[in-house]
């Protein structure tokens, strides 16, 4: 038997439990057992457990990522052997668990000095913000990129990536006791959610941004747009206004939608600007050797020191509920992490 955190149904923290379950199978030819010593806490996690995720419904096991040491390998797998550390990705959740088989595609090595908190904390964050920033967004030199909450995990990293593009300039929003991290991060305009971001982008930038990073939705998704240099674009990767309270509103997830109004393309060609989407599992499902060349340049840039993944808060698998208060109440400055 191994203890797994588990949603045991749609709805508030007390959802979230630690139970025992039946241990990890035998790795059939080209999977992979892992023994799980650190798993990263995403915000989506948060969407699973007020059931607004489409893929990913309760009761589930919850986790996208983890870290760890191969336990047992297929015949047929070639990339990892009995014994290695790895981080591993897990799109469809089950990540927080203490042993986990997953195909050899899920997984990848990192050296020995990558600690295993660190080894948990990149994969969601930095490939989001690695591929939209510049597979979707195509971000340039002397470009400008507005960031929605720098400090969170995708923030930390699409603030990190930016800079690795000479003469960017960041703009990124975060509670103000966060700012003079996300500065020190290399946010070169930290900005609070209840001022209004447009005007001080424009204060500094008058003709506005090349990327806007936007995980709002709702009304921002409006004034991502009116925010855009020409050629810019807006790319979207989430929809936080949804999540409110702690358990699920109707009201809120409707308002959301309701004020993420339509795309004109009549629009979008006389203003010169793009708008675009991106989803890290479907990129996986639908380009698995897309996703992977950019796993291994995220964690080649990470082990050349040009990214480095902050660590917020470390737990254990007992203080889940207080783990996910962490994120939901807006504390948190980079990757959360649980262990078993
Ligand atoms: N499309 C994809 O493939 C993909 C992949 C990963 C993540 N995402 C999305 O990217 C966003 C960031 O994800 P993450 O895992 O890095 O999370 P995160 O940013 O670490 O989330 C926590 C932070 O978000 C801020 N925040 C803003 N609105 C909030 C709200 N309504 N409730 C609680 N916190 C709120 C808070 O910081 P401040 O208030 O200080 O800003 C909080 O500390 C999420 O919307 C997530 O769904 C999308």
């Amino acid at each position: 038997m191994v203890r797994r955190i588990v949603v045991k149904a749609i709805g508030g923290f007390e959802q979230l439990q630690v139970e025992e379950g039946p241990a990890a199978h035998e790795p059939k030819s080209k999977e992979v057992t892992v023994v799980v010593k650190a798993c990263g806490l995403n915000f989506y996690d948060l969407y699973v457990r007020q059931g607004l995720s489409p893929e990913i419904q309760p009761p589930c096991t919850l986790g996208l990522e983890c870290s760890g040491l191969v336990k047992a390998v297929g015949n047929e797998v070639t990339s990892v052997k009995v014994g290695d550390k790895v981080s591993v990705h897990c799109p469809k959740g089950g990540a927080c668990v203490e042993e986990i088989t997953v195909d050899e595609d899920s997984v990848i090595l990192v050296p020995n000095h990558i600690s295993f908190d660190k080894a948990a904390s990149f994969t969601v964050n930095y490939l989001t913000a690695y591929f939209s920033l510049f597979h979707v967004g195509g971000l340039r030199e002397g470009g400008a990129v507005l960031i929605h909450s720098a400090a969170g995990g995708v923030g930390w990293a699409a603030t990190q990536l930016a800079k690795t593009v000479s003469n960017v300039t960041v703009f990124g929003t975060a509670s103000p006791h966060k700012h003079e991290l996300i500065r020190q991060n290399g946010v070169d305009y930290p900005i609070s959610h209840d001022e209004r971001y447009s005007d001080i982008v424009r204060e500094h930038r008058k003709e506005g941004v090349s990327i806007v990073l936007d995980s709002l939705s709702g009304a921002d998704f409006t004034h991502s747009q009116q925010l855009l240099e020409p050629l810019g674009k807006v790319v979207l990767i989430g929809a936080r206004g949804m999540l409110g309270e702690e358990t699920r509103s109707m009201w809120r997830i409707l308002k959301t939608w309701w004020m993420t109004k339509d795309i004109s393309p009549y629009t979008l060609i006389v203003n010169n600007c793009g708008v675009a989407g991106f989803n890290l599992n479907e990129l996986r499902y639908t380009s698995l050797q897309t996703f992977r060349k950019g796993w291994k340049e995220v964690l080649q840039k990470i082990l050349s020191n040009e990214l480095s993944p902050r660590i917020d808060s470390v737990w254990t698998f007992n203080d889940i509920v207080d783990a996910s208060k962490q994120i939901a109440n807006r504390k948190n400055v980079g990757k959360v992490i649980i262990k078993p």
